[in-house]
């Protein structure tokens, strides 16, 4: 049972919640997981200017994904930064990139899920992975969140981010917080609860 953890991520935030998507995912017997990203599409002359091109070599390492990637997987968990409320462009992009999967029902009842980082603690977190449902739903997939079941997203003693659509996390206006460990344990929890309902779909 294939696990795909497919993101993109300027400045790290994002990969950061993707490599905790995955740790959760690994913890299901029988799950192969593998994280890649999405091509960059800005020039880098942007990239530049954004202070993005020295924070991305810490996670070059990681595979450009490609869209045959996706009609491998079985279960496939999206990581994209908040961007004006909704998904990234770099995102938008690879999606509509892979129009011959909507054609011919390649991830038709295959679990998809979606994670996400913005600045601000209200800047759009749900309206991005709820928006970026819209994209599944069209694509067949079976959308999986994280359930109360993770009561992390129930605190009130400290700032966090997770809601009943996806882990999430608060970066800070200048890139300058990192996921909490409640934020990287609401990710570790969606990893396995869409593991787990994968390998239920794919049995
Ligand atoms: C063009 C652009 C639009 C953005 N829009 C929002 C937004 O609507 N709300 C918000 O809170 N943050 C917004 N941000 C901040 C990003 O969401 C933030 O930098 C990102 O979550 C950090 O994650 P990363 O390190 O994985 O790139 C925006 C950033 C850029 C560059």
């Amino acid at each position: 049972m294939r696990v795909l953890v497919v993101y993109y991520s300027t400045y790290g935030h994002t990969h950061r919640m993707a490599e905790a998507i995955a740790e959760g995912a690994r913890e299901v017997e029988g799950a192969e997981v593998e994280m890649c990203r999405v091509p960059e599409t800005l020039p880098e002359e942007v990239l530049q200017k954004m202070g993005a091109l020295e924070a991305q070599k810490a996670f070059a390492h990681v595979p450009v994904c490609t869209v045959e990637k996706l009609s491998e997987a079985d279960a496939i968990i999206f990581g994209t930064p908040t961007r004006f409320g909704n998904m990234c462009g770099q995102m938008r992009q690879f999606l509509d990139a892979a129009s011959n999967l909507w054609v011919e029902g390649t991830l038709v009842g295959k679990a998809g899920s979606v994670f996400t980082s913005s600045a601000t603690q209200h800047g759009g977190q749900e309206s991005t992975i709820l928006s970026f449902h819209l994209t599944l739903l069209h694509l067949g997939m079976v959308i999986v969140g994280l359930p109360y079941a993770f009561q992390g997203q129930m605190r009130i003693d400290e700032i966090t981010g997770g809601s009943p659509y996806g882990a999430s996390t608060i970066a800070g206006g200048q890139g300058e917080r990192m996921p909490s460990e409640n934020e990287l344990e609401a990710a570790r929890f969606q990893g396995k609860h869409v593991a787990t309902i994968a390998s239920k779909l794919s049995s």
